[in-house]
């Protein structure tokens, strides 16, 4: 069995990715292929012509619709086949299972799961998104070679920071306080405010701060896997209410998992900030940071993947620090248990490869 939860949305792909040509992506272990039709709408199928299962994504666009590669059976973006080669009748079974997509936050977002379940309202919120006072790094992409559940993990894992991050966001300030944990029906929190400390590297670069701080990590994760990190500090001895926390040094950094297969996943992510905004040097700055600092999760989990695949198990002693992983990882069962529990209603059309379903 795998790990992944069905019905929810993903960041299928940045919206300036998908355009007037055919891209190929693996999401859920499930290939699709991606495209935009004239009208600017996003179309998914499953990347596969159901006639001799050729990848449609070495096909071609003709108008909104792909022509297969192989024979050139036609098919819009709803799955439905248009044309047939040399035939006037098309098969009732000539379909490609398409996917619900929502665009939001710059990004297209897919349902895998119940088509009938693709509320858009469940969309994650991304706070400050679009507001004044509020500077945007968007639009990034890193490629992790490990299961997601290994990121969530590490997203609601401040205690990583002192080791992983001492380059970039951590010190050794941190080392000893402990980490509190709450949770909701979708969330898990793990944070921690630090007082009294040295501003670490990142606030040094971008702040001016005179003294010591009172500096907080707030790691959200909503399940299944979209991760918002609440970064920031205060002059030592203010406040840390929601309003001083807006008016000292603050960051909100969305990671949206979307696994990839069982080992691999899609790592997008965007930064909100409220200093230096409209700075298209702190831009950069940020964006080389945050990746040299995603880089350094990445570089460890994917030692942990493939320490984990040659074991077998996934680890041997669990410590207090555990806590908010353990939490999710038992959330994201029951999600997948519930799912298991009532199968999709998919038309099961194509010769079982790739059941039919409208967007
Ligand atoms: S494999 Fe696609 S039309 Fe034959
Ligand atoms: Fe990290």
């Amino acid at each position: 069995m795998n790990t992944f939860v069905k019905n929810a949305w993903y960041v299928a792909a940045w919206s300036e990715e998908v355009g007037r040509e055919l891209r190929p992506r693996t999401i859920l272990g499930e290939k699709l292929v991606l495209w935009r039709r004239s009208d600017g709408s996003p179309a998914a199928l499953v990347d596969r012509c159901p006639h001799k299962l050729a990848p449609l994504s070495v096909g071609e666009l003709v108008g909104d619709s792909v022509q297969c590669g192989y024979h050139g059976m036609t098919f819009d973006g709803s799955g439905r086949c248009v044309r047939v080669p040399g035939q006037s009748v098309v098969p009732p079974t000539a379909c490609v299972r398409s996917f619900p997509l929502v665009e939001r936050y710059g990004a297209v977002w897919i349902w895998m799961g119940e088509p009938a379940l693709a509320d858009p309202q469940r969309i994650v919120e991304v706070r400050r998104f679009g507001e004044p006072g509020w500077g945007l790094v968007s639009g990034q992409y890193l490629h992790f070679k490990t299961n997601y559940l290994n990121i969530t993990d590490n997203l609601v894992d401040p205690a990583h920071t002192t080791y992983v991050h001492k380059k970039t966001i951590g010190n050794a300030a941190a080392e000893d306080v402990s980490v509190k944990v709450e949770q909701g029906d979708a969330h898990v929190c793990a944070y921690r405010w630090v007082n009294g400390s040295e501003p670490v590297p990142l606030m040094k670069a971008m702040a001016s701060f005179v003294g010591p701080v009172d500096r907080w990590q707030y790691y959200y994760l909503h399940l299944p896997s979209t991760s918002c990190v609440d970064f920031g500090a205060v002059p030592a001895g203010s406040d840390h209410g929601e309003a001083e926390r807006d008016s000292g040094f603050r960051s909100f950094s969305y990671n949206f998992l979307t696994p990839e297969t069982e080992t691999t996943t899609h790592y997008f992510w965007l930064h909100l900030r409220n200093y230096h905004v409209g700075s298209s040097d702190a831009d950069k700055e940020v964006a080389r940071l945050m990746t040299a600092t995603f880089e350094e999760d990445a570089a460890i989990l994917a030692l942990i993947q493939q320490e984990q695949d040659r074991m077998g198990v996934r680890e041997f002693v669990r410590l207090g620090i555990d806590n908010a992983p353990a939490r999710i990882r038992r959330m994201v069962s029951r999600l997948q248990e519930a799912e298991i529990q009532v199968p999709m209603k998919l038309d099961p059309g194509t010769a079982g490869a790739a059941p039919c379903v409208s967007a």
